[in-house]
């Protein structure tokens, strides 16, 4: 399949010449192709949410299992209408805080949805993107869009026009090539259509700016506890997996700094290639104390700050491409603290991970 991309990375905020740039995407999506887009989440694969065969070609461009459901991307709220029963009075609160945003709201479905893009669910996630390329492309085609993120199933979510490029070419109709998305892990999932309400998946809306809105909701704590927890060999492919084995260390500080060290210089001394992820506070010393002359056999990358969760969090999906671009042999993994936005980093460090230590 030809792929034709569409270069908005020097017009991003002219509306007028997003729009003549974007027509052509759109109408791609009216049609019933297929076009992947930035969000200010991380990319997003779309197609015309209420065509089911449009639908069924993300499923095959990214080789995702049809039983995950997808997300339907709107431009304004009176699309709602033809997509969800009704809006809970406590959804509409959330979506007067927080949209546009990284947050989907899940509400009871209308018969217009089509079952593929639910997965067969009577509930659908609704979300409101928040960058002007995803309104311009979404405004203009018209439709409501499903659209999960932009990656072969599997792999780190995109988060860069390049990481797209290299995953969907030849896969998907268009995609437009646009900025590198700010937030850098996915929206904030939550369920409305229960009550309390719970978050399925968390982001950089946190459960506590949620309960400052709505009152208490739920949520699934980390699925690990602090003993080594191999995953089963078949749920690896599932989420966000580079292509080397990946371990996190996930003790205080400076003992998870000391286990990754003693761990490399093991790794080092049999030949292998390692990665490692390392903040701004631990970079220098690992750089340091692996002995100089294998230094070329490591790939150090810092995620930013440990004071700065929200870069962090802007970082970690592309730095685990960076390493599958490394051809690292195996990848040491700080943690971070599990509190309000590190809760939602540990849970997408946590899918990647084969072992947690
Ligand atoms: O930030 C994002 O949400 C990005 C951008 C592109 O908008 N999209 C995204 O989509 O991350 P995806 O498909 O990779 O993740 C959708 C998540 C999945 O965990 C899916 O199981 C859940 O949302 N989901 C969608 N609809 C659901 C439903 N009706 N009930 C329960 N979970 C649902
Ligand atoms: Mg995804």
């Amino acid at each position: 399949m030809e792929t034709k991309t569409f270069d908005v990375r020097d017009i991003i905020e002219d509306r007028n010449a997003l729009e003549d740039k974007l027509g052509e995407a759109a109408e791609m999506l009216k049609n019933g192709g297929t076009v992947a887009f930035p969000t200010e989440t991380v990319y997003g694969l779309g197609a015309n949410a209420l065509d089911e065969a449009a639908v069924k070609k993300i499923f095959e461009a990214k080789g995702r299992p049809s039983d995950n459901p997808l997300i339907v991307h709107i431009a304004e709220t009176d699309q709602l209408k033809e997509l969800v029963k009704e809006v809970p009075e406590k959804a509409l609160r959330l979506m007067d805080k927080f949209w546009p945003g990284p947050l989907s709201i899940i509400m009871e479905k209308t018969a217009l949805v089509p079952d593929c893009v639910t997965a067969g669910l009577g509930t659908a996630a609704i979300r409101m993107p928040e960058n002007p390329e995803a309104y311009v492309l979404l405004k203009l085609a018209g439709c409501p869009v499903a659209a999960p993120s932009a990656n072969l199933s599997g792999k780190p979510s995109p988060t860069k026009p390049e990481h797209v490029l290299h995953d969907l070419t030849g896969r998907v109709n268009g995609i437009v090539l646009g900025r590198t998305c700010d937030v850098g892990i996915e929206s904030t999932v939550i369920d409305m259509s229960t009550e309390p309400p719970v978050i399925l998946r968390p982001g950089i809306i946190t459960k506590e700016d949620i309960e400052a809105v709505i009152g208490t909701v739920k949520i699934a704590g980390r699925k690990t506890d602090q003993q080594s927890v191999p995953k089963a060999p078949g749920m690896k492919y599932t989420h966000y997996a580079p292509n080397a084995p990946m371990i996190l260390f996930d003790s205080d500080p400076a003992e998870m700094t000391a286990e990754i060290l003693k761990r490399a210089a093991d790794e080092l001394a049999q030949g292998k290639k390692v990665g490692i992820i390392a903040t701004d506070e631990t970079r220098g010393l690992y750089e340091t104390q692996l002995a100089p002359g294998l230094r070329p056999n490591t790939c150090i990358l810092s995620t930013g700050s440990r004071g700065d969760l929200m870069t962090v969090a802007h970082n970690i999906f592309h730095i685990l491409r960076r390493f599958d671009e490394e051809k690292v042999d195996i990848i040491l993994s700080e943690s971070f603290e599990a509190e309000g936005i590190g809760f939602s980093i540990m849970n997408r460090m946590d899918k990647a991970a084969d072992e947690i230590k």
